[in-house]
C-alpha cells in the first residue's frame, strides 16, 4: 500500500479518484499558457495537488495516469506530476507508469506512489515495510536537500501515508531526505529532470510542501507566468463568443454562485443574446428570488425571466414524504417549467451550465450533458433538450469561481453564498409532506439563523448553515397556555468539499440568540435543537 486514508483530516480529503478521461479537457485546447499536468494514480489527494499547483500561479489539470501519450505531447506541458495512489507498485494490476513519460524531456515530480512507480520503473528498489508511516513524520534532509529542497530547514515535518518504501534509488539518483521509516523519503536526478518525494506536499500538515511545489514549478520547470482564476475571464469570453456565434443562449439561475458566475460571464461575452430564467419553485430561502432579480435585472442589466411556479410545485408535492420522490418530482417539474420558458424564446441554441471542475472530475469527465451530476442537481436538464452546452467554469474549482465572480462585479453576498441544494427547503422538511405552512415556518426560522450567523461574522467560515423542520410536534408552554408545535433543528457545518464535514462549534451566545428569536418570532415553533453530528456518519442535509 502506498497510500491509505490518514487518521486525521488534512486540508482536503477528496475520495473521487475519477478523472477527466474523455479527451474533453477542462482547459487547454487552443489556449497558449504554461501548464502542468497531474497524472492521477488514484490517490485521494490528486485533486488537491492540482489546486495547490494553481495556488502557485501555474495552471494545472488532472488527467488519468494512462492518458494517451499523444495527448500529453499535444498539450506540451511544462512538467508532469505523478500523484499518489492506493496500490502497491509490485501488486498485479497496479496502475502502471509508462517509462516514456519520463523520457518526454519534461521535468517529472512523483509523489508517494508516483515516486515509487518512478523508482521501480528505473531499476531502483521499492519494498514492503512491516510498519507503514501515517501522519506527521519528521523528515531530515540529506546534503542540504539537493535541487528540489534546497534552502529548506534540515529537519521539518512532512505528512506521510504509505506502507511501501524506497530502499534504493535508481542509478543516477541521489537521496535527498529520510524519515525514521523511509531511508529514501525524497530523491532526484536533476540531469534527467526526475524528482520524487514520498510525503504529501499538498496537504497542510507538510508545512514546507507549498515551497517544494513552488520550487519545482519555478526553478525546475521554469514556469514564469502568473496564472490566476480571474485571468480566465478574457479567455473564456473569447471562447464563448466563438462557440455561440449569433445564437440565443439560455441560463437557469439557482441563486447560487456557480450559475450566477456562469451567467455573468456569458453576458459579458454575448450580452443581449443571453436570457436567464429563474424558476421560483417556492422552496427558496427568504428573499432569495428577489435578490436574484435585483442582482441580475437591476444590477447587471441581464434579461431575466422570473417564473413564479410556486403553486405548481406545491400541488405536485402534496402528500409526498419520500425524499427521493420529492427530489424526482422537483427535478421533473423544474425541467418542465424550464422547457416551457425556453420554447417561448426564439432561436435558442445554447444552454449555460455552471459545471465546475470538481463536477467534471467526480462524474468521470466527458463533455456535454453526461458530465452533469444527476443526484445533486435539480437544474440537471435532460439530454434530449436540444441545446449545445456552454460551461465556462468547467476548469475552475469552487474557490476560483468565487474569485472570478468577484472580478466580474457580483456582490459579496452572491460571491460568498453558501451552497444550497437544488430541491431547496423541500429536503429540510423531514418526516412529513412539504406544505406552505411548514415552508413558511422553516423559511422564517432559517432567515433568523442566517441573520444571526452573519451578525456574528461567521457566515463565510461555515460551509453551510441552515434550519431543518422535522414534521413532529412537541409540547411547550407559552404564557399561560401549553403549546403543541414544531421543533427547529439548527445545522451548521465546516467543510472543504462537502464530502466530509464537521459540526460547527457555534458560540453559545449566538445559539441562544437564534433559539430565542426563532421561538419568539416564528409562530408554530416552540423548541430549537442543535445537530452535533459530523459527516460521516451523518450527512449534511437531513434527507
Ligand atoms: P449531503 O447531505 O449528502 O450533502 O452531505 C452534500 C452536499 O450536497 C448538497 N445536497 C444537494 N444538492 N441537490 C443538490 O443540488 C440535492 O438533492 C442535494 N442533496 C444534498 C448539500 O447541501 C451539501 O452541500
Amino acid at each position: 500500500m502506498a497510500e491509505t486514508a490518514p487518521p486525521v483530516l488534512t486540508g482536503e480529503a477528496i475520495d473521487a479518484p475519477l478523472v477527466d478521461d474523455s479527451g474533453g479537457e477542462a482547459g487547454a485546447v487552443g489556449i497558449e499558457r504554461e501548464e502542468v499536468l497531474v497524472l492521477d494514480f488514484g490517490g485521494q489527494y490528486s485533486q488537491l495537488i492540482a489546486r495547490r499547483l494553481r495556488e502557485c500561479g501555474v495552471f494545472a489539470e488532472l488527467l488519468p495516469h494512462d492518458v494517451d501519450l499523444e495527448r500529453i505531447r499535444a498539450r506540451d506541458p511544462r512538467a508532469l506530476v505523478l500523484s499518489g495512489g492506493p496500490a502497491s507498485v509490485y501488486e498485479p494490476g497496479a496502475p502502471e507508469l509508462r517509462i516514456e513519460l519520463l523520457e518526454l524531456g519534461k521535468p517529472v515530480l512523483g509523489i508517494c506512489y508516483g515516486m515509487q512507480a518512478m523508482v521501480r520503473g528505473l531499476g531502483g528498489s521499492v519494498e514492503g515495510a512491516e510498519k507503514g508511516e501515517f501522519g506527521r513524520t519528521e523528515l531530515s534532509l540529506v546534503d542540504g536537500g539537493g535541487n528540489l529542497m534546497a534552502g529548506l530547514p534540515d529537519t521539518q515535518q512532512a505528512w506521510m501515508s504509505h506502507r511501501d518504501r524506497v530502499s534504493e534509488p535508481p542509478a543516477g539518483f541521489r537521496a535527498l531526505a529520510s524519515t525514521p521509516g523511509s531511508p529514501v523519503a525524497a530523491c532526484e536526478d536533476p540531469e534527467r529532470g526526475l524528482y520524487g518525494i514520498q510525503f504529501h506536499p499538498e496537504v497542510v500538515h507538510t508545512p514546507h510542501g507549498q515551497a517544494i511545489l513552488e520550487r519545482f514549478l519555478r526553478e525546475i520547470a521554469g514556469c514564469e507566468e502568473q496564472w490566476s482564476a480571474a485571468s480566465v475571464i478574457d479567455e473564456q469570453i473569447e471562447r464563448i463568443r466563438a462557440q455561440v456565434g449569433e445564437g440565443g443562449v439560455i441560463c437557469g439561475l439557482s441563486g447560487g454562485v456557480d450559475s450566477a458566475t456562469a451567467a455573468a460571464l456569458v453576458h459579458r461575452a454575448v450580452g443581449e443574446q443571453l436570457t436567464c430564467v429563474l424558476v421560483d419553485h417556492g422552496l427558496l430561502r427568504k428573499g432569495e428570488a428577489e435578490q436574484v432579480v435585483d442582482t441580475f435585472r437591476e444590477g447587471l442589466g441581464i434579461k431575466l425571466i422570473h417564473v413564479d411556479a410556486r403553486e405548481r410545485f406545491l400541488a405536485r408535492l402534496a402528500g409526498v414524504e419520500d425524499p427521493e420522490r420529492k427530489r424526482k418530482i422537483i427535478g421533473e417539474e423544474f425541467i418542465r417549467v424550464f422547457e416551457e420558458e425556453a420554447a417561448r424564446l426564439p432561436d435558442v441554441s445554447h444552454l449555460v451550465q455552471g459545471t465546475l471542475y470538481s463536477d467534471v472530475i467526480e462524474s468521470g469527465g466527458g463533455t456535454g450533458a453526461a458530465t452533469i451530476k444527476s443526484h445533486h442537481n435539480v437544474g440537471g436538464l435532460p439530454e434530449d433538450l436540444e441545446f449545445e452546452l456552454v460551461e465556462p467554469l468547467r476548469m475552475l474549482f469552487k474557490d476560483e469561481v468565487r474569485a472570478v465572480a468577484s472580478e466580474l462585479g457580483l456582490s459579496d453576498r452572491m460571491v460568498w453564498r453558501q451552497p444550497f441544494p437544488g430541491p431547496g427547503l423541500a429536503i429540510r422538511i423531514v418526516g412529513g409532506e412539504v406544505n406552505i405552512e411548514r415552508l413558511d415556518i422553516l423559511r422564517d426560522a432559517d432567515a433568523i439563523l442566517q441573520e444571526e450567523v452573519r451578525a456574528a461574522g461567521l457566515y463565510r467560515e461555515l460551509w453551510q448553515s441552515f434550519c431543518v423542520l422535522p414534521a413532529v410536534r412537541s409540547v411547550g408552554v407559552q404564557g399561560d397556555g401549553r403549546t403543541y408545535a414544531y421543533p427547529i433543528v439548527i445545522r451548521a457545518v465546516t467543510s472543504d468539499d462537502a464530502m466530509t464535514a464537521d459540526w460547527a462549534r457555534l458560540p453559545y451566545d449566538l445559539l441562544e440568540r437564534a433559539s430565542s428569536r426563532i421561538i419568539n418570532e416564528v409562530s408554530g415553533v416552540n423548541r430549537v435543537a442543535l445537530d452535533i453530528s459530523s459527516k460521516p456518519p451523518a450527512t449534511i442535509e437531513w434527507e
